[in-house]
């Protein structure tokens, strides 16, 4: 064989073997971005809590480069406008139209029913970054359906233990008449009445309504120990001014989930002072993770975060735990979610694990206003685990 033909039969080898190597090396280079719909509501008494969330979970996706197991993140968004009668339409426009990978949202409880029910009949994976609907993580319970923040029952549950310890017996309950509120308040008097206080009076409005003064009155005229409450965004910034202007701050304590004073505290100035919620994150934690967190966020967006920035960076934690043990790759659903399941999040409000029906487990703190944060005061309720009723999985 000359040399000449020995070298030519050399490349066109050399060429049939690279040539399916080179092929793949360009398939893995251009793996297409990992789509995430933002499912959270832009406008309404919630939209800074949407806001929040989203900015979250876009410096966890910053810190990481831009990529989560490998894969670069796109974001496709829509303003759910806390209204569930558009949940399942804004959903199936997310899955059907925009073809995400996955869902994130939402905050608000009826929507996120709503968005759990089209994820458990599609398999589409669901993060829930705030909404604390207690079916999410109860009976709709699926192996692809996850939450950051917590179950409504939680903060109500871990404050009515707090408030019966205080002595107080009888307390008169207010909030917004739907999902998160109706949970709270049934959380808030399954520990208080256990310990032997007594919820004497149920007032509630529509949500999202701000007419408080009929029941302000109410309040006044029952004269209970004390007010728990449910109420976040815009209308827990206009309750607390409300509960205040009535006079009723002076007379009749106020306590609630800490959503009243979380993100609000701006707008709510003075007539916020000495308010004590409940809540699984706080302004004063003073660990270095929280530090860390805290700078970065001030530094990214000239802004201090609350809770629903932290619950938006831990649905990215959560979702970075599942893609990196696939390598990005969404197919395998089962090893996706066991990775998420088994999960720790290394989260600026503690570390936490998830429950078996996939809500965190989770330290509750006692807070109490002071000089516009919500300081840490005691630890209300250690690890508490939702009950997670009629899950099945
Ligand atoms: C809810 O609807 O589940 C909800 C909304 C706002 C909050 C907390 C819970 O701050």
């Amino acid at each position: 064989m000359n040399l000449l033909r020995t070298t030519l039969i050399a490349s066109a080898i050399a060429a049939t073997f690279s040539a399916p190597l080179a092929l793949a090396q360009t398939t893995s280079a251009a793996a297409p971005k990992l789509k995430v719909g933002l499912m959270l509501p832009y406008t309404g008494t919630f939209a800074a809590l949407g806001n929040a969330i989203e900015n979250g979970f876009r410096l966890h996706v910053a810190e990481q480069g831009g990529k989560l197991g490998g894969r670069e993140i796109e974001f496709v968004k829509v303003d759910d406008e806390s209204d569930p009668s558009k949940a399942t339409d804004n959903v199936n426009k997310l899955i059907k139209r925009d073809n995400v990978d996955v869902l994130v949202g939402t905050v608000h409880s009826g929507v996120a029913m709503g968005m759990a029910k089209v994820a458990k009949d599609t398999g589409t994976l669901l993060i829930v970054p705030n909404a604390g609907a207690d079916i999410v993580t109860g009976a709709m319970c699926a192996p692809n359906i996850f939450r950051s923040s917590f179950s409504n029952w939680q903060p109500g549950y871990a404050m009515g233990e707090v408030m019966a310890k205080k002595g107080l017996k009888k307390v008169v309950t207010i909030t917004w008449k739907y999902a998160a509120g109706d949970e709270s308040v049934k959380g808030f008097k399954e520990s208080f009445e256990k310990s032997g206080g007594k919820v004497v009076k149920e007032l509630s409005l529509p949500f999202p309504g701000v007419e408080f003064q009929a029941l302000l009155t109410e309040i006044a005229a029952t004269k209970p120990d004390a007010v728990f409450t449910f109420f976040a965004g815009g209308g827990a910034v206009k309750f607390v001014k409300d509960y205040a202007a009535a006079g009723l701050k002076k007379t009749i304590p106020l306590y609630g989930s800490g959503f009243l004073t979380d993100g609000t505290l701006e707008a709510q100035g003075a007539d916020a002072d000495g308010l004590m919620t409940a809540l699984h994150y706080a302004d004063s934690l003073n660990t270095p993770r929280d530090n860390a967190f805290r700078l970065a966020y001030a530094k990214a967006y000239k802004l201090q975060p609350d809770v629903y920035a932290v619950q938006g960076y831990d649905a990215a934690q959560m979702l970075a735990a599942g893609l990196s043990a696939v390598k990005g790759d969404m197919s395998k659903k089962a090893e996706l979610s066991a990775a998420i399941e088994n999960a720790k999040i290394n989260s600026p409000r503690g570390p936490f694990t998830l429950s078996k029906a996939h809500n965190p487990v989770q330290d509750i703190y006692l807070r109490q206003v002071s000089g516009k944060e919500n300081k840490v005061i005691g630890i209300a309720s250690k690890g508490l685990v939702d009950p997670a009723r009629g899950c099945k999985s």
